[in-house]
C-alpha cells in the first residue's frame, strides 16, 4: 500500500480485467473497472478514502441498509475525446445532489474534496476502461449506504461511500414505449421522490414489471393525488413537444431535479425553442396526440441521455408518436453529447477536464 498525494490510500489490482471486456458490445452497467473507491464514516467523521481492487464487500447481517434501506446514489459519466483526454459533465451538481439526498435520508453529508479527489484519482487509475466508441462512456456510480449495525429503526452510526465504475453502452436498445401509470405512485408530497434514494427505485420495479408484461419498456409516473399530471419516468425526466413548444413538468419534492433536464432547457432556450416548465395534464397530451399537434416525447437523464419515446399507452389505447424531421430530441442530444465528448465549444462551462 502507498498513499497518493491527495491523501488517498491506494492499493492497485495485481492483474487487470481490461482484456476480458468486449468494448464493441457494451451493455449498460454490467462489467466493472479494476478499482473502486471506498470511504468509511465512523465515529462521526469520514475517514481517509481508499482506492482498492474492485471486490465484494462484507457487511454485518444487522447493517441498517438491509432493514431500513438507508442508501443513496448518483449517476454520472466520464467521456474520452479523440486525444484520450478525460472529461466529466456538471460533476459538482452531482455532488450537490448527493448531499441533498443525504440530508433527506439522515445520512452524513460528504465533503466535496472527498468526492472530487476520490473520483478524479479513480478515473486516472482506470482510464483504460473509458470507452471511446460513439454512444459509449464510463458510467460512474457514487453511492452511500448505512453499514452500521443494529435492528433499532434509527439512522446508522456508520456508513460507506463507494464509487464503482462500469464501461457502458446505451441504456435503452431503441425507442422507448411507455405506459402512463394511474394506479401506483413513485413518490408523494413530503416524501423522498426528489432524492436519489435506493428505495425510490425498488418501489418502481413491481409496477414496471406489470407494464413490461403488457409490452412497454417504462412507466410514466403521474402525480400521486389526481394521477392527472405527467411527472417523470423511472430513470428520466420527461419532455413533450406540442406544436413547436417544448414542455416539461416543474421539479418538486416528488421529482428528481435532473441535470440533463436543466441542461436541455438551457440549450433549447438558446436555440430559440419555446420552452414551458409547467404542469402537463395527461388529457392535454392525449388530445394533442389525437389532433396531430403532439410531435415528440422523450426522456432525459445521464444513463438514458436523450431517449425518444415511440408510443405511449393510456387506459388501454396506444398512441404512436410521429417521425418528425429535424426533431428536437436529436438536435438537443447532439449538442449535449458534443459538449460531453469535447467535440464542440462549451459556452456553458459544463465540461470538466480530468486529465490530458
Ligand atoms: N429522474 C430519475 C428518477 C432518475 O433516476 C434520473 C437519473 O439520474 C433522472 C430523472 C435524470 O437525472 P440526471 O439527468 O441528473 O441523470
Ligand atoms: C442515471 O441516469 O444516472 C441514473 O441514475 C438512472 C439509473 C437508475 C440507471
Amino acid at each position: 500500500m502507498n498513499t497518493s498525494t491527495k491523501n488517498i490510500i491506494v492499493e492497485k489490482a495485481k492483474t487487470s480485467k481490461i482484456n476480458e471486456i468486449d468494448f464493441d458490445n457494451l451493455a449498460f452497467g454490467s462489467v466493472f473497472t479494476d478499482h473502486m473507491l471506498v470511504c468509511d464514516y465512523k465515529n462521526g467523521a469520514w475517514e481517509t478514502p481508499k482506492i482498492v481492487p474492485y471486490q465484494p464487500i462484507t457487511l454485518e447481517p444487522s447493517s441498517k441498509i438491509f432493514h431500513y434501506g438507508q442508501s443513496i446514489f448518483e449517476g454520472m459519466k466520464a467521456y474520452k475525446d479523440e486525444n484520450d483526454a478525460i472529461f466529466l459533465f456538471r460533476q459538482l451538481d452531482n455532488h450537490k445532489r448527493l448531499n441533498i439526498s443525504a440530508r433527506r435520508m439522515a445520512i452524513p453529508e460528504l465533503p466535496e474534496e472527498y468526492f472530487m479527489d476520490g473520483l478524479t484519482t479513480l478515473l486516472q487509475m482506470d482510464e483504460a476502461f473509458i470507452p471511446k466508441a460513439s454512444g459509449s462512456s464510463l458510467y460512474i456510480r457514487p453511492f452511500i449506504f448505512a453499514s452500521g449495525k443494529g435492528f433499532h429503526a434509527s439512522p446508522a452510526d456508520e456508513y460507506k461511500f463507494i464509487i464503482a465504475c462500469a464501461p457502458s453502452g446505451s441504456y435503452f436498445a431503441g425507442k422507448v414505449k411507455v405506459l402512463i401509470e394511474e394506479t401506483y405512485s413513485r413518490s408523494a408530497n413530503g416524501g423522498v421522490g426528489y432524492a436519489k434514494a435506493g428505495g425510490n427505485y425498488a418501489g418502481q420495479f413491481y409496477p414496471t414489471q406489470l407494464a413490461v408484461q403488457k409490452g412497454y419498456n417504462q412507466v410514466i409516473w403521474t402525480d400521486d393525488t389526481s394521477h392527472e399530471y405527467i411527472e417523470e419516468a423511472g430513470a428520466m425526466n420527461i419532455f413533450i413537444r406540442i406544436n413547436d413548444t417544448l414542455l416539461t413538468g416543474p421539479t418538486s419534492d416528488r421529482i428528481l431535479d435532473g441535470i440533463t433536464r436543466k441542461s436541455i432547457l438551457e440549450i433549447a432556450e438558446d436555440l430559440g425553442i419555446k420552452t414551458e416548465v409547467r404542469k402537463i395534464s395527461v388529457t392535454e397530451v392525449v388530445a394533442a396526440a389525437k389532433n396531430g399537434t403532439l410531435k415528440e416525447m422523450f426522456g432525459a437523464g445521464t444513463a438514458a441521455v436523450v431517449s425518444p419515446i415511440s408510443t405511449f399507452g393510456y387506459r388501454g389505447t396506444d398512441y404512436d408518436l410521429p417521425e418528425v424531421k429535424d426533431n428536437y430530441a436529436s438536435k438537443l442530444k447532439n449538442i449535449i453529447t458534443d459538449i460531453q465528448y469535447n467535440k464542440s465549444e462549451d459556452k456553458y462551462g459544463w465540461r470538466f477536464k480530468v486529465t490530458d
